[in-house]
């Protein structure tokens, strides 16, 4: 029992962390439009936004910062998300922030996204549920589960917009220069492209692969800029080390 109960309370110590450094080095008081996330880190973190008010935005108005949690971070930072079911709206927040501030603990830090996590959320209109799974599994991932609600008896999870989630999985997802490297070669598996081949993907070809399908509203890989564009840009992402200290991983 010991050692799981440290273990726990170590992670929840990086997940305060985090959320602690994540307010102090990036929200600003002053800021007018703040974008909160799902799951267990974000909660922590609104703990330390207490006296805000939440409004919606006009439309075309962005979002100063938005914080939000992951479940999985590559090394160029590429993340999964939609764990909890919260997809859609999270990454419409994200693409309307100046800022996306990602927080996650250590556990959520891997070179490659899907080496710990084990499947990409993927948010379909109901209709179209088998034949999205259908054509993902044709993509060459290895499974494609429509996930169910927590009491099996009442159907799949529903999303805020009435929608199901498609549970997909792949074979760890090569970073955009596992590809550029060496021509078209990447430094892992030579001689692929990430463009499937033997069920190997690039993250962002994969990403735009699955949007493509009929029926797909969100895609839980949120890829795009690479940390050191986004720092450019002024972003940045708090990450917790193992040690309970918190850094910015760029
Ligand atoms: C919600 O669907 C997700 O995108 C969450 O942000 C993600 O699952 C992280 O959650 P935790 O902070 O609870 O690990």
């Amino acid at each position: 029992m010991a050692p799981s109960t440290t273990a726990l309370s170590d992670i929840e110590n990086a997940k305060r962390n985090a959320a602690r450094a994540a307010v102090a080095e990036h929200f600003d008081p002053a800021a007018r439009y703040v974008g909160i996330g799902s799951g267990s880190t974000i909660v922590i973190l609104k703990a330390h936004l207490k006296d805000l008010k939440f409004d919606s935005p006009p439309p075309t108005t962005l979002i100063d910062v938005a914080f939000d949690g992951a479940d999985e971070i590559d090394d160029s930072l590429n993340c999964i998300k939609g764990g909890g079911a919260c997809l859609y709206q999270e990454k419409l927040v994200a693409t309307q922030a100046k800022k996306f501030i990602c927080v996650a603990d250590h556990r959520k830090l891997q070179t490659r996204l899907l080496k710990f996590w084990k499947y990409i959320p993927i948010e379909v209109e109901p209709l179209a549920t088998h034949t999205v799974m259908k054509e993902i599994l044709a993509l060459g991932a290895t499974s494609a589960v429509l996930r169910e609600g927590h009491m099996m008896k009442a159907g799949p999870i529903k999303t805020d917009q009435d929608n199901f989630i498609i549970d997909a999985c792949f074979q760890p997802l090569l970073l955009p220069a596992d590809v550029q490297k060496s021509g078209s070669l990447h430094p892992i598996q030579k001689g692929m492209e990430g463009k499937g081949e033997g069920g190997v993907w690039e993250v962002s070809e994969l990403a735009r692969e699955i949007k493509a399908i009929e029926g797909v509203l969100s895609v839980g890989l949120f890829v795009g800029e690479n940390g050191e564009q986004a720092v450019k840009r002024g972003g940045g992402e708090g990450v917790a080390n193992e040690d309970g200290t918190a850094s910015v991983r760029s």
